[in-house]
């Protein structure tokens, strides 16, 4: 039988639940997959420096911007970082579409590299700068936001945060000298309404005017 694991922190009453279940998936042949799919956040300290949570053997204090804001909180070690933006912060636009690194809807820049938020642990971004798509824009649009619009380069709209925060990733490095390079350079990224060409012209548009 696979050892339990051990019960996260927070209030008693919750552990006591918690761990119940815990021990009693644990005993079966897939509890231990189930407790370690569970929600993932900890804690996090936003306003009350009283009700500051302590980093412990589960959870990790980290301070990093986010759209140009200093964030300090206290994670779930197995956190990442799109459930960070998207459930502690509220960042929405970054969207979860496999949760697996296959479709690059979660994609944001992290030090000016884009990434997948799924696969990035939030642990890791201690001193990082994170832009998300509600960071892109300040007074008006990013030049690939309006491109996008000018273009008619999205359908459904559920790729477009992470096309977007790709395509500002691969401008920046200058993947963008012919269509095929493009769409070598942004493949990362699935449209499952087949908005590519737009996409493409969107990218060569931005980047013409850089
Ligand atoms: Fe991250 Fe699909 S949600 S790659
Ligand atoms: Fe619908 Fe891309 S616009 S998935």
């Amino acid at each position: 039988m696979p050892t339990p694991l051990p019960p996260p922190p927070g209030n008693a009453e919750t552990d006591s639940d918690s761990w119940s279940r815990r021990t009693f998936l644990a005993a079966s042949a897939v509890g231990s997959a189930v407790a370690v799919a569970g929600p993932s956040l900890l804690s996090a300290e936003p306003t009350a420096a009283a009700a500051e949570p302590v980093a412990d053997a589960h959870g990790s204090r980290v301070t990093f911007a986010v759209n140009g804001e200093r964030r300090t909180v206290t994670v779930d070690n197995r956190t990442s970082l799109l459930d960070l933006v998207r459930e502690h912060f509220g960042l929405t636009g970054t969207k979860k579409g496999c949760d697996a690194g296959a479709c690059g809807a979660c994609t944001v820049l992290v030090d000016g590299h884009r990434v997948n938020g799924c696969l990035t642990l939030a642990v890791r971004l201690d001193g990082a700068e994170v832009i998300t798509i509600e960071g892109l824009s300040r007074d008006e649009l990013h030049p690939l936001q309006q491109a996008f619009i000018d273009q008619d380069a999205f359908q459904c709209g559920f790729c477009t945060p992470g096309q977007i925060m790709s395509g500002v990733g691969c401008i920046r490095e200058r993947h963008t000298g012919s269509a095929s390079e493009i769409r070598e350079w942004m493949s990362g990224n699935i449209c499952r309404c087949g908005c590519y060409v737009k996409i493409v012209k969107a990218v060569q548009q931005a980047a013409k005017g850089r």
